[in-house]
């Protein structure tokens, strides 16, 4: 039940629809989070299992995202519950939808501080800070950045602003055309940098690091890892794509829209894979650099090349609004349950959300400096906040969303819906009521 009867806005156009999600979807866990969990998970099995999890798995629980935030056409707890109503199941499958707001509030939190070091490193190519470093300088100034709780506060806090001002005026407005220009330019920008990364003369490395994998490094961890990234890098189990999906027409075919996003995601973070190993073998780094990995990498690449102020410039402005865009739909379902669920206007709901998320990013910007200690687990706040919601909560509320669709709905109302008949919907029900689900909770359970 809402407080408040309001018009729920629609995307212009499916184009826009899939800008706006693939906007969502692409962001720094491509770009800055795949390649080091790569590193740290030793390569190829991990970038394998990942993919399978992103085909099986992922695919499926965004399908089910959106139709679920179409059908309920409201935030995705009330969505939930409607819904679970209309099909006469119970209405704690709402509890699914607060979960996955709730996640996403917990993730915003942290993914500013490193939209925050994007800002920084955006500044630095401007003022020539790469030109002429080496290894030791470049990741000298990494860790002054990190060093400084004043300039991680600063840089989260220009890149919340940011947030939310746009979520206060309403994403409908004004994204579309943003991500409409600058995701082409991305791509372009990566194809440059794995240009680049094949005239280090390591490049071959670097694809069998990538592709040729060693089995036995392998473990149930790993596998965890790679599972909660699918997740992570689809924005799934966090009721975004539902909440985008709210905003969605009948007319839209969600198989195919779900196929684009997905090859796009999966492309950048690949691309970013490419440009960035090259680097890290012909300078020797460590691999397993950790969240500093494309920090400690790529400006060095800048550093040496020609026009490598531009090329820098270019790139971490692209990665802030990658960032931002991926950010902005982080804050966008949090908002939208503050202002359907309280008497709040948007404007007052948007900002409670963003100033709360800020502040809980404070403690996660001093795990780097002055709060360093282990909080809980063995882990500090930063790290908490990002295990927390990658390896738990984003699976298990993707777990949810996956058996309401496809055990509680009506299957065959779902496949009409989908277009599907005959074989294809028999594989989709395969998929989606035991493949995905089974998937899940094996993995989840072996690694506990
Ligand atoms: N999918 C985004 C990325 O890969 C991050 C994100 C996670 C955005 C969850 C929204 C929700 O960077
Ligand atoms: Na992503």
């Amino acid at each position: 039940m809402s407080i408040k009867q309001h018009q729920h806005a629609h995307w212009s156009s499916r184009l826009a629809f899939i800008l706006a999600a693939t906007g969502s979807a692409v962001g720094l866990g491509n770009i800055w989070k795949f390649p080091y969990m790569v590193g740290e998970s030793g390569g190829a099995a991990f970038v394998l299992i990942y993919l399978l999890c992103i085909g099986l798995i992922g695919l499926p629980i965004l399908v089910a995202e959106w139709l679920i935030g179409r059908r309920g056409q409201n935030n995705p707890a009330n969505a939930m519950a409607d819904l679970a109503k209309g099909a006469g199941r119970p209405r704690a499958w709402m509890l699914v939808g607060i979960s996955g707001i709730l996640g996403a509030f917990l993730i915003l939190s942290f993914y500013s501080v490193i939209g925050g070091w994007s800002l920084y490193y955006t500044l630095n190519s401007v003022t020539g800070a790469f030109s002429g470093q080496d290894a030791d300088g470049i990741g000298a100034l990494f860790n002054a950045m990190l060093a400084s709780p004043g300039l991680l506060l600063a840089g989260h806090s220009v890149f919340m602003l940011l947030v939310i001002g746009i979520v206060a005026r309403g994403v409908t407005k004004g994204l579309e055309g943003a991500v409409r220009t600058l995701m082409p330019a991305l791509g372009v920008l990566m194809v440059v940098l794995v240009g680049y990364g094949m005239t280090t003369g390591h490049f071959g490395q670097a694809l069998t690091y990538l592709f040729n994998p060693d089995w036995s490094a392998l473990s149930g961890e790993t596998v965890l890892a790679a599972l909660g990234h699918a997740f992570f890098t689809l924005s799934l189990g966090m009721g975004i794509m539902m909440a985008y999906g709210s905003y969605l027409g009948r007319e839209v075919d969600l198989l195919k829209t779900a196929r684009t996003v997905v090859i796009m995601d999966t492309v950048i973070a690949l691309g970013a894979g490419l440009a960035i190993f090259p680097i890290v073998f012909a300078n020797d780094l460590d691999l397993a650099s950790g969240p500093g990995l494309i920090f400690v990498t790529l400006p060095l690449a800048f550093g040496k090349m020609g026009g490598g102020i531009i090329v820098g410039l270019m790139f971490f402005l692209l990665l802030t609004f990658a960032a931002l865009t991926s950010a902005i739909s982080l804050l966008e379902p949090v908002v939208e349950f503050v202002e359907e669920r309280t008497p709040l206007s948007r404007v007052a709901s948007t900002l409670v959300a963003g100033v709360a998320a800020w502040g809980l990013g404070i403690a996660a910007l001093l795990s780097f400096n002055l709060w360093s200690e282990p909080v809980l687990f063995g882990l500090n706040v930063f790290d908490l906040l990002d295990k927390l919601t990658s390896k738990f909560m984003l699976p298990l509320t993707g777990l949810g969303v996956i058996l309401f669709t496809a055990w509680q709905l009506d299957r065959h109302e779902v496949a009409r819906e989908l277009g599907l008949s005959g074989t294809a919907a028999g594989i989709w029900h395969l998929v989606t009521r035991f493949i995905a689900p089974i998937g899940v909770a094996v993995v989840f359970v072996s690694s506990l």
